[in-house]
């Protein structure tokens, strides 16, 4: 088992990644728990009938533990599932000493996040991630829910005091769920870490190597870097808003396609050559597209999503993003790998592109 501690400005916290471990959470949080009067794990349907039943059982070991469970997918993470989750706690009777696990990948992690956040003013929360996604949503303190409007509108920065990564878990996952974790940890890359990019670059080139022996290798690095840009910027008052490279466009296409149809690292990685892109034609970078765009597509990823789409549509939820300012559409570029920066752009420009792209798309 590895352990990593994630540094903020309030609270230290670890990160314990490995094998099977999910089955000695209580003894692993036994310093945690033993502080605790109740748990409630909040899970999704899905993950509950893979782990639920054993990780209750286990922490009903410690202290009392109940669960509540909300229907798996991105739909979860509405203003109905929040509501419903806030009556499983006053109705679990959790006190200020009780303790949210989120058992799940990212949209159980946002949601139980803000749950926690929000539930008597705050009260402590743990991820036990399950998704390769996961390995950047569970740690950094971001919680949340979608607006109807946009993706993520409602939400509160709240750190968990543990995180508890089973890397046994992944062996359920199917194989567009490991592309879309695998595409935050490329974005990782990009944005901070062109030696583990290059890497990554010769040695995952197709489905197969994300899952081979390096895993562990690739989650730590990856985590690290999260870690690294949290320690620094808890609250996205600067470099944290890089972490949102290839985000812009994901999160629209996300909404316009229909919350589910197209995962959130296919959204990501769509996005990120999409920044690129950008950078390119504002003279601001010198990507070689064909080259990414290449890798990322043998590795299934759909980086023409957006020609699929309206590009009038996509502007418009755009709009909704969080770095939107004053109507002002704000991009992660990059100069090249490792040398993000945030850009606000012309919607003429943006609009140019994406109707570029629908062209591209109809000529092939
Ligand atoms: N808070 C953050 O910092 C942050 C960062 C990145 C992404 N996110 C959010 O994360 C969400 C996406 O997360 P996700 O991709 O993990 O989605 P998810 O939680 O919906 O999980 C994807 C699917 O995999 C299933 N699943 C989960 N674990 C499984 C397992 N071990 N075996 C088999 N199936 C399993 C789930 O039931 C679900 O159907 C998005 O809402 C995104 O906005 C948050």
């Amino acid at each position: 088992m590895e352990k990593l501690l994630v540094e903020t400005p309030g609270s230290t916290y670890p990160v314990f990644i490995g094998e099977g471990i999910r089955n000695n959470c209580a003894e692993l949080l036994q310093p945690l728990l033993s502080k605790k009067s109740k748990a409630l794990i909040i899970t999704d349907s899905h993950v509950n009938t893979l782990y639920g039943e054993d990780l209750e059982t286990n922490l009903n070991s410690m202290l009392p533990t109940t669960l509540f469970t909300i229907p798996e997918g991105e739909q979860s993470k509405s203003i109905e599932a929040y509501e419903n989750g806030l009556t499983a706690c006053i109705e679990a009777n959790l006190d200020r000493k009780s303790v949210i696990i989120a058992l799940g990948g990212g949209v159980v992690g946002d949601i139980a996040g803000f749950i926690a956040a929000t539930y008597m003013r705050g009260i402590s929360f743990v991820q036990v991630p399950t998704t390769l996604l996961a390995q950047d949503s569970s740690v950094g303190g971001k919680t949340g829910i979608n607006h109807r409007l946009g993706k993520n509108l409602i939400g509160a920065f709240h750190q968990p005091e543990a995180v508890v990564y089973d890397t046994l878990t992944l062996a359920t996952l199917s194989d567009k769920e490991w592309r879309s974790g695998f595409a935050e940890m490329i974005k990782h890359a990009y944005i901070k870490d062109p030696e583990f990019l290059s890497w990554l670059k010769d040695n995952v080139t197709c489905m197969e190597d994300m899952k081979k022996n390096g895993l562990l290798q690739f989650l730590k690095r990856s985590i690290a870097i999260k870690a690294d840009i949290v320690k620094e910027d808890e609250k996205e008052a600067g470099i944290r808003a890089y972490l949102n490279f290839g985000h812009t466009l994901g999160h629209a296409l996300e909404k316009v396609s229909g919350y589910g149809h197209i995962t959130h690292g296919e959204g990501v990685a769509a996005g990120m050559i999409f920044a690129m892109r950008l950078s390119n034609h504002l003279e601001l970078a010198h990507w070689d597209i064909d080259i990414e765009k290449r890798w990322l597509e043998n590795l299934g990823y759909p980086v023409h999503a957006a020609s699929m789409q309206s590009p009038e549509a996509l502007i418009s939820a755009m709009k909704t993003d969080k770095k939107t300012t004053a109507g002002k559409l704000t991009f992660v570029l990059a100069e090249k790998p490792g040398f993000p920066f945030l850009q606000t752009v012309d919607e003429s420009d943006v609009l140019f592109l994406l109707k570029a792209e629908k062209k591209e798309r109809d000529f092939l």
